[in-house]
């Protein structure tokens, strides 16, 4: 080798390695630039004897091809790792599936519920969970000390003031702002102090039924618990009206439908009778229209509540109450597609 300086930069060359792409292109014109080395060598040609001149001109022409492989050789290397490094992305690829939750089965039968009854021309409206004894006994025709009050045991905040024993205040709180017409349904949670076995609780969940009008009548009554019927059970379930006592309706009946857990045979949630309760109803009580200012000579209505965990258990077959508060994630999981 003539030029001592050849031996340094073929061992440059050889030794040299980077992983970015800068490092290699400074690299590159350190030899091949306009001012590089190469350019540099190439001009010394002419001042080299003429009898060594073949052997030089080689000898840099290999360095030349020699820097060219290696920049070629780590530029792949270098594009290579930089696509393993960055994240695939395939961006015809369907989007991730964004799991949502379930709605609980509560909710799910009372918008189911709501549904029904909006169709037919009622609205929605709501009360307190806190209630006063005004609406939700006195207004209602429970007077003071009277025995009826017994058949909803209370939980009492204060002497005055109670968790509401059912959704029939909210009837009351309705009809002493608005005059007849009135058509509304009242969904909401009702308190009392019961025994928490698998067919009663302290808290459960109601929707109340109203409407007020001239010349209501008993056969509208029948005719719009029917419809709610075969709408949430379809035309064959069969249900039964009994006659029964409210303070605030007269006459008074309850309807049972046909327990489908046991196929009428009888089973715990039916008390072995075949039968469930899911509702009570009647035509409203003339005190309870004078009791909010709505005449009773001109106006009648009739009035139901619906129990919605009993009607949940016989639609979705659900043999303990309970399992409706306890959240367990596996039970309302059950109730994702509903
Ligand atoms: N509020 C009653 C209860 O919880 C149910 C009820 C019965 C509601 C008759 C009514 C009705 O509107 O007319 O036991």
């Amino acid at each position: 080798m003539m030029d001592n300086n050849l031996e340094i930069y073929n061992s440059e060359i050889d030794n040299f390695t980077t992983t970015t792409l800068e490092e290699l292109d400074a690299f590159r014109l350190k030899y091949l630039g306009k001012k590089g080395i190469l350019i540099d060598l190439f001009n010394k040609i002419k001042d080299i004897p003429p009898e060594n001149r073949k052997d030089f001109g080689k000898d840099i022409n290999i360095l030349k091809s020699k820097v060219l492989e290696k920049v070629e050789a780590l530029k792949n290397t270098i594009s290579q790792n930089q696509c393993t490094h960055t994240p695939s992305l395939d961006v015809s690829r369907t989007a991730n599936f964004i799991k949502l939750g379930a709605r609980h089965p509560i909710s799910v039968v009372t918008n189911h519920i709501c549904d029904i009854f909006k169709k037919i021309g009622f609205s929605i409206a709501e009360g307190p969970d806190i209630e006063d004894d005004w609406h939700n006994f006195e207004s209602l025709n429970f007077a003071a000390e009277h025995p009826a009050r017994d058949m909803q045991d209370t939980f009492f905040i204060d002497k005055n003031i109670l968790l509401r024993t059912h959704t029939s205040p909210v009837q009351v709180r309705v009809m002493e702002k608005h005059q007849p017409p009135i058509r509304i349904i009242c969904p909401g949670r009702v308190f009392r102090n019961e025994v928490i076995t698998a067919r009663s609780h302290c808290i459960f969940h109601q929707i109340e039924l109203l409407y007020v009008d001239e010349n209501v009548s008993f056969a509208d009554m029948r005719q719009t618990l029917d419809y709610f019927i075969k709408e949430t059970f379809g035309s064959e379930r069969k249900t039964r009206l009994r006659p029964s006592y409210f303070p605030f309706t007269e006459p008074s009946a309850e309807m049972d439908i046909s327990c489908d857990i046991c196929n009428g045979k009888g089973c715990n949630i039916c008390k072995h009778t075949g039968w469930v309760e899911i509702l009570g109803c009647g035509m409203i009580d003339p005190n309870v229209l004078t009791n909010v200012g709505i005449g009773p000579n001109k106006y009648s209505g009739f009035a139901a509540g619906i129990g919605i965990e009993r009607l949940t258990q016989q639609l979705y077959k659900t043999k303990d109450i309970r399992l409706f508060f306890e959240n367990d994630i596996r039970f309302i999981q059950q109730f994702e597609s509903i």
